[in-house]
């Protein structure tokens, strides 16, 4: 069962990404992580494969890149989600949305789902019940995400923007439901707000357009702490009214492309309208992300024993079993 610290309001007040304390933090780690990882830099030298992209990350807060990743592999691992669920397997807290929406409950008071009500339950009904489904150990059941997150173009992608190699801070993979209910918890606009700066790498398990639900992100907030008001979800109108349209990007691709983002900027999970979307999400930063309680990431200790040194250093603080 999930396991997460949720605020019992909706103030923002662990809102700590921008300021100078969240920086120093930040840049200390960076300095010694430089100074760690100084054996290995020349793996990291002119290698400008992904300058163009990395300038987009750093000047929108966001890139797209087009075919990153092997497309049969990707939908292997969309079709092992589905059976997952399908029989009620491996499955972290699903919550029943539909009864939160019945009895008016706050958004930080949740009702959860038992696996095995989930297995007597037929996928029309589950998919009316609940906004998604997370999957549980994602380094365990989709032991290829490993391989996917340690490559070398992934690793020297990841180093073009932080200048070292950061680690894997949170990660998991989700089914989304097309349904009825309203959007709710991160299909709200946000910030994550755990470091300076936040790698969000988004690869989605199927093809996905505007009626798929796209990861969603307001262009060049990575680098305005301007806004307003201070709490935890926004709508689209006050991201809108106060940024502009325009700055709203639904960030659509296919299986197989690699979307980053620079999540202390505005973004959100857009609802599935007529189609559900499967993604893999994965954090990566310089240090722990602050405030937050997440479960512990783990991974067999054989598979990080297979890993080279330089590729070791992404799951330096994930939890060997
Ligand atoms: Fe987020």
């Amino acid at each position: 069962m999930i396991n997460k610290k949720i605020n019992k309001d909706n103030n923002e007040n662990y809102f700590i990404s921008f300021t100078p304390e969240a920086q120093k933090f930040f840049y200390n780690h960076k300095i010694s992580k430089i100074l760690n990882q100084k054996k290995h830099l020349d793996f990291f030298f002119n290698q400008n494969e992904y300058a163009s992209s990395v300038f987009d990350l750093k000047s929108r807060g966001y890139c797209v890149i087009k075919n990153f990743f092997n497309k049969s592999l990707i939908k292997k691992l969309s079709q092992r989600t589905n059976n997952f669920i399908k029989n009620g397997k491996n499955l972290d807290g699903v919550r029943d949305n539909l009864r939160e929406l019945k009895e008016k409950k706050n958004f930080y008071e949740r009702i959860w789902l038992s696996n095995k009500d989930i297995k007597k339950m037929s996928d029309k009904k589950l998919k009316n019940m609940t906004n998604g489904i997370t999957i549980s150990e994602p380094l365990i059941n989709f032991p290829e995400l490993t391989k996917i997150f340690s490559s070398d173009r992934f690793i020297r992608l990841l180093f073009n923007f932080y200048e070292c190699v950061p680690e894997l801070t949170y990660i998991k993979v989700r089914k989304a439901f097309a349904n009825n209910l309203p959007a709710n918890d991160t299909q709200f606009f946000h910030r994550d707000s755990g470091s300076f700066n936040l790698l969000k790498a988004i690869v989605y398990l199927n093809d996905v357009d505007i009626n798929t639900g796209p990861f969603t992100y307001t262009e060049g907030t990575h680098n305005k702490f301007d806004f307003p008001k201070r709490k935890l979800r926004f709508t689209d109108k006050e991201i809108s009214n106060y940024y502009g349209k325009n700055k709203i990007k639904n960030l659509v691709a296919k299986a197989g492309d690699l979307v980053l983002a620079n999540t202390t900027g505005f973004h959100k999970g857009l609802k599935p309208k007529i189609f559900d979307r499967n993604v893999c999400i994965a954090n990566f930063c310089l240090h722990k992300e602050v405030g937050f309680t997440y479960n512990k990431i783990v991974m067999k200790k054989n598979n990080f024993a297979k890993l080279n040194p330089i590729q070791k250093l992404i799951f330096k603080s994930v939890k060997k079993i």
